[in-house]
């Protein structure tokens, strides 16, 4: 088994992707709220990359709901902004639309590989267990900020891929393991985007999505719909 990461979505274009799980990151907040909303109950999520896209699909179908962010704040027209605590039972078997700036964006240019699961640093512990048990090659994709690199997010890449023993680890992949080991987590919230969130008043938001492990969920695309579920 190989472990390949990629540093910013971007490079994803330089990568073959057939045949390995990829593993799309965004701590703050994308792939956490998500996982929040499916806890919640959400019977999908589908990711699109423009507003417009999301406004398109509801148009079609009325009972969508529609989730995500534009500089951190909820879209005007969505029900959803991208807060994990703004998820809770009203969510319960509804189909969400999800549009963001980083984190929804990466899953779509993953869209290449054999699989697609969403993680957290809720969700670290319960990707590392799905990935050792699948066996198959896989590459990290954190989500960065606005096509950057992002701390938070290599920093889960990172310490996923020392849960998982025996494999070949790219060099990418290596670098991030290493911020794993010497970065605390708590430092986090002093990573570019913790900042952004902080600053908007949005402490509650950081700490939750910095609560490492928290979550026995690991989220999967389906391949043939996009839907994405808990696996
Ligand atoms: C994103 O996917 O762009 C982020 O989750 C942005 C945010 O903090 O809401």
């Amino acid at each position: 088994m190989q472990i390949d990461l990629t540093f910013t979505p971007a490079e994803l274009a330089y990568c073959d992707l057939r045949g390995k799980i990829a593993v799309v990151i965004d701590v703050f907040r994308f792939t956490t709220a998500a996982l929040a909303a499916l806890e919640a109950g959400a019977a999908g999520i589908y990711v699109v990359k423009e507003v417009e896209e999301a406004i398109e699909l509801r148009a079609k179908d009325p009972r969508l709901l529609l989730a995500g962010e534009r500089r951190a704040l909820k879209v005007p027209g969505f029900d959803f902004g991208n807060s994990p605590l703004e998820f809770t039972n009203r969510v319960q078997g509804r189909r969400i639309v999800w549009c963001t700036t980083n984190g929804t964006n990466a899953v779509t240019m993953a869209a290449a590989a054999d699989e697609v699961i969403l993680a957290s640093l809720r969700s670290a512990a319960a990707a590392a267990e799905y990935l050792s048990a699948r066996k198959k090659d896989c590459i990290l994709v954190p989500a960065g900020l606005r096509g950057r690199y992002s701390l938070e997010d290599t920093w889960c890449a990172g310490y996923i891929a020392r849960q998982l023993e025996g494999c070949a680890v790219s060099d990418s992949a290596q670098t991030a393991m290493c911020i794993a080991e010497h970065w605390s987590l708590r430092d986090l919230s002093a990573a570019q985007h913790g900042q952004v969130l902080l600053g908007l008043g949005m402490a509650a938001d950081v700490e939750y999505c910095l609560a490492l492990n928290s979550s026995p969920n690991v989220i999967r695309q389906d391949p043939l719909s996009g839907w994405c579920t808990l696996a």
